[in-house]
């Protein structure tokens, strides 16, 4: 069995000059597979609300749902670090509370990290996980859970004030003690400066590829998710025609009366004709 990623393995590939593969997951099969491909980090990302559970927004998953998934992903996970998003509102109320918050994907749903997003203005609480020995992950740029006070899902980054903060949010961030930073939607240029100025892994999703890793939501990747695809994501498969198709056929089969064949019925191993009614 492949031997389990540490926070500090992930650490030490920044120096190493190895990238960093993270991918979404939300459940124990996809998370066997990803695993088994040697993904290294398997984000349960509050992207869950959108690409899975149906909603229009991150903003109203609740950490039940979302420990419920991370739940299935650490079921599901023996090599890949696992990381939970924690859901908008379980960690802006307070420093108490949102240490508890992240215990429970510790405890109940067996992570190896937590994910916030936010700059300079959530480093107190990225200096609480660490005193509580909850490895944190940042997240700048385009922040999904804040994407109204952004004027909405669009580049960000791409003016010198706005750049040289996201600057100012990475570095703070790395040394109140997070152990990696997602960069989301920045011009390339941007995503490599902000890589060149921490010592802590940047993953970038739409951040160009000079980033120290990339993240993708796999729904998105595979094809599986349709009702908008961002312009950064490379679909690697395209799985949503597949399964529409192989659906469409099993209801022709069904109504046909070709499914199930011999193939698919157990043989009887007596003879019941005795069960029949008789006239
Ligand atoms: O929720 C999520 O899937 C994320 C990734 C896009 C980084 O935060």
């Amino acid at each position: 069995m492949a031997q389990k990623l540490t926070v500090k393995d992930i650490l030490a590939r920044k120096a190493q000059g190895k990238k960093i593969s993270v991918l979404t997951a939300y459940d124990t099969a996809m998370a066997r597979m990803l695993d088994d491909s040697g993904i290294d980090i398997l984000l349960v990302g509050d992207s869950l609300g959108m690409v899975v559970l149906g909603y229009d927004s991150t903003v109203p998953v609740t950490m039940e749902e979302m420990l419920h998934h991370a739940r299935a992903v650490s079921r599901g996970t023996t090599r890949a670090l696992v990381v939970g998003d924690m859901p908008f509102g379980s960690y802006q109320a307070g420093l108490t509370d949102a240490v508890a918050n992240g215990v429970r994907f510790m405890k109940e749903a067996g992570c190896d990290a937590v994910k916030i997003e936010g700059g300079i203005e959530m480093c107190d609480v990225v200096r609480a996980f660490d005193r509580a020995g909850i490895p944190v992950m940042g997240h700048v740029g385009l922040t999904p859970q804040t994407v109204g006070r952004l004027g909405g899902f669009k580049v960000q980054g791409t003016d010198i004030d706005s750049a040289r903060k996201m600057i100012d949010d990475v570095r703070a961030l790395a040394d109140a003690g997070v152990f990696a930073v997602v960069v989301e939607c920045v011009p390339g240029d941007l995503g490599r400066i902000v890589t060149a100025e921490v010592p802590v892994p940047i993953i970038g999703i739409g951040a160009g590829p000079d980033c120290d890793g990339q993240v993708l939501v796999v729904n998105d990747m595979l094809g599986l998710f349709d009702r908008f695809t961002p312009s950064f994501v490379k679909k690697y498969a395209d799985l949503g025609p597949v399964i529409r198709q192989a659906a469409a056929r099993y209801r022709d089969e069904v109504e046909e009366g070709a499914f199930p064949a011999a193939e698919q019925t157990f043989p009887s191993p007596m003879d019941y004709s005795s069960l029949l009614k008789r006239g």
